[in-house]
């Protein structure tokens, strides 16, 4: 019986040696330990044992057991350790450097809104910044935008429930909602509240409207605006810069072009077309790029200039649209897809 035992347990050793995944594991501890298992059998034996060698044997069932289970759990262990590194591959140096070949590029969009601010700071604009989250009364209040204006329709704007709370953006009226921004042009009244005229500056930044995604619609979109107020300023000052700049982006061939148009914050107001013809992938003679106008009095007056001394300009134009014409891009949403074959083209 001894002899049985001890070759129980190197039969065990050399078993469990071989195992690899659980069921196998499984099956040799079935073999070995399981009820129909070989040392359940060699203990059935105990009976034919002369009575007083059974103390002795018993003992050493015992012993065999505890041995027996070691070697399982040594064997178990072991291939858990097997499948944790599957898992996780293969080992990796954190001290190689990065796989990555060479620095990223910029995004398009971002080329496109630091060579229209240095265009603009070339000639005298600073750019300012506002919150995405903003107040009815920047958005639209101040800008004469009257509540019944289509705009200000939950269908096209992002409000916030009533219950939303913004610390760092102030409401100038008890009760008014937050929403986010549907244009740039809120930061016009946030500048013109911070100081007297001469202003002149450009705003880029993140816009959101209630569109559904199609080649040319986008939720969340760019833009980029401009106000200039000062003594004197005329609609020829707006259509000169809008020329200037337009041709420093594009090229001396690209012409502007205004269509008349309503907002509420500009008076006369336009819409501005490019004529962008000889643009590679632009097969229309003019595009649409944005709004623009001679700052209407009533905006003044809500931010306290006096309209009879201050005149002034604002432009919107959007970002995207921009971007898609300089590079000849057909369809909006490649700017947002993160992929790096449409990515590493503007290096
Ligand atoms: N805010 C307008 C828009 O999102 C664009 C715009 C029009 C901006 C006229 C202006 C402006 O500053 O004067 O469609």
């Amino acid at each position: 019986m001894q002899a049985t035992l001890t070759a129980l347990v190197a039969k065990a050793q050399t078993d469990l040696a071989a195992v690899k995944t659980r069921p196998e594991f499984e099956a040799a501890k079935a073999r070995l330990v399981g009820p129909h298992g070989e040392l359940t059998a060699l203990m059935k034996q105990m009976g034919a044992v002369p009575k007083e060698e059974r103390p002795a044997m018993g003992k050493l069932i015992n012993e065999t057991k505890t041995r027996l289970q070691a070697l399982l759990d040594a064997a178990l262990r072991q291939i858990e350790a097997a499948e944790i590194a599957g898992q996780l591959g293969p080992a990796v140096d954190p001290t190689l450097p990065a796989p990555d070949p060479g620095p990223g590029t910029y995004h398009p969009l971002t080329l496109v809104r630091e060579e229209m601010c240095r265009i603009l700071r070339k000639v005298g604009f600073a750019v300012a910044d506002g919150p995405e989250v903003e107040t009815e009364f920047y958005c639209f209040d101040a800008l004469n935008t009257p509540a019944d204006h289509p705009a200000r329709d939950a269908q096209d704007t992002f409000y916030f429930p009533d219950s939303a709370r913004f610390g760092n953006v102030a409401r100038r009226n008890p009760g008014e909602k937050y929403l986010l921004r549907t244009h740039t042009s809120s930061v016009q009244i946030r500048t013109m509240l911070q100081g007297p005229p001469p202003i002149r500056i450009v705003s880029p930044g993140r816009v959101y409207r209630r569109d559904t995604t199609d080649a040319s619609h986008s939720a969340n979109f760019h833009q980029l605006e401009c106000l200039y107020v000062d003594r004197n300023v005329t609609v020829r000052d707006l259509k000169a810069l809008l020329d200037y700049i337009f041709a420093s982006l594009l090229g001396p061939g690209t012409k502007t072009r205004f269509r008349p148009h309503y907002f509420g914050y500009t008076e006369p107001s336009f819409e501005v077309d490019l004529s962008a013809a000889h643009l590679p992938k632009v097969n229309k003679e003019w595009i649409e790029i944005g709004g623009c106008g001679m700052v209407d009095p009533t905006v003044f007056e809500t931010v306290g200039y006096d309209p009879t001394v201050w005149s002034g300009y604002a432009f919107g134009m959007g970002l995207e649209r921009l971007a898609m014409t300089l590079y000849g891009i057909d369809d909006i949403r490649y700017f947002y897809q993160n992929d790096l074959r449409f990515l590493k083209q503007f290096a």
